[in-house]
């Protein structure tokens, strides 16, 4: 097992990273909160898999347990599930001190972080990733939150876990396009803070792909540090945590054009290939390490072309991202690969070309 420390003051928690972590989970929870109950959210499909699980294991281990679940979807993130949960964790008794268990993907951990932060103004809070991409980024920083309309992510609150457990075996389960959509962040990570990390990344991926245990615990506790590490300095996101956005300024419009047809981490695979190519056209980045990017990607079965969307509603939608200030679009655009500088000093027509190509 790995411990990452998050050193945020009183809101100070760990994040513990291992193969079969699940199975001590009554410890681990023990160990961090004095209680006797405890409440899991998950959904179905995580339910069968893990949750019921431990159920029983924290059951047994003499805590009174009860297990909510939401439907599956992104739809079920929203101010309506929230007030369904309110109303059901009354009906359980949950108390103040009662910890919400999180256990799932990032749906699962944004919707029930929002809950534990609201309910009774805030509850202990505990999240169990299973997903790639809850391992190396939702479920750390504690960005909580539902959508709501068509506001994507925009109405939460900042609300750190007491504890991440991120079970590495639970990823076994997952299907091959939302493994390949954790690794867009997990590539992210690399391009943006650590060259040796990438060259690893590149040397492992054979044993990524058949989810060898040892190198994928490497590779989580790799990515989940540089975020905590951003995190860390810049916890309310003023500043630092923009460089987290390598990649999202241009995949955020991509997935709001195919109208969410394209997963977020195709669409981030896109980004970071194009915005790479602005990089490249701005004379920072060299040719051959936007060709290490693209060839890392399609290894990864990720996407590396733009797809039949029209490039005007695309940029149209660049324009209306929320990482536009005072009219200019902002980017973190690769210097090198471990490198990333912030800027909106790109031009339109810089842009253009780049999702033209
Ligand atoms: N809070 C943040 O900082 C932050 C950062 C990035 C993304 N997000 C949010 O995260 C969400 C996406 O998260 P996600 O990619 O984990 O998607 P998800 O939660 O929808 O999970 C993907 C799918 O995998 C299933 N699943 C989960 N664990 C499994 C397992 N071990 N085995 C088999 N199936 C499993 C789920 O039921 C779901 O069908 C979005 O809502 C996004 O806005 C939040
Ligand atoms: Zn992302």
């Amino acid at each position: 097992m790995k411990t990452i420390k998050v050193e945020l003051g009183d809101r100070s928690y760990n994040i513990l990273i291992g193969s079969n972590l699940l199975n001590r989970a009554a410890d681990l929870l023990c160990e961090t909160l004095s209680t006797e109950k405890c409440i899991i959210i998950t959904n179905p499909t995580v339910d069968n898999l893990y949750g019921n699980k431990l159920k029983k294991l924290l059951s047994k281990s003499g805590l009174t347990v009860d297990l909510l679940t939401v439907p599956e979807g992104e739809e079920y993130k929203s101010l309506d599930t929230a007030g369904r949960l309110y109303k059901e964790l009354t009906d359980c008794f949950s108390e103040r001190g009662t910890p919400i268990l999180a256990i799932g993907g990032g749906v699962i951990g944004d919707l029930s972080g929002f809950v534990a932060a609201t309910y009774m103004r805030g509850v202990p809070f505990i999240q169990a990733p299973t997903t790639l991409l809850a391992q190396v980024d939702s479920s750390i920083g504690g960005k909580v939150g539902v959508d709501h309309g068509n506001l994507k992510n925009k109405i939460g609150a900042f609300y750190q876990p007491k504890l991440v457990i991120s079970d590495t075996e639970t990823l076994k389960t997952l299907p091959q396009k939302e493994f390949a959509n954790g690794m867009a962040e997990v590539i992210k990570s690399a391009v943006i803070r650590d060259r040796s990390f990438f060259n690893f990344i590149r040397e492992n991926l054979p044993a990524i792909m058949k989810q060898d245990s040892g190198i994928i615990e490497e590779m989580v506790f790799r990515t989940a540090s540089i975020k905590a590490s951003v995190v860390m300095q810049d916890e309310k996101d003023t500043g630092l945590r923009n460089i987290l956005n390598f990649g999202h300024t241009i995949g955020h419009a991509v997935e709001s054009v195919s109208d969410f047809g394209i997963s977020h981490g195709q669409a981030v695979a896109i980004g970071m290939l194009t915005e790479a190519k602005i990089s490249l056209k701005m004379g920072t980045l060299e040719k051959n390490e936007l060709t290490e990017i693209e060839d890392m990607l399609s290894s990864c079965g990720l996407p590396t072309r733009l797809p039949e969307l029209d490039r005007d509603s695309i940029l149209q939608a660049i324009q209306h991202d929320k990482k536009v200030t005072n009219g200019k679009i902002r980017f973190a655009l690769p210097g090198n690969i471990g490198d990333v500088y912030i800027t909106d000093e790109v031009e339109p027509a810089i842009i253009r070309e780049a999702l033209e190509e």
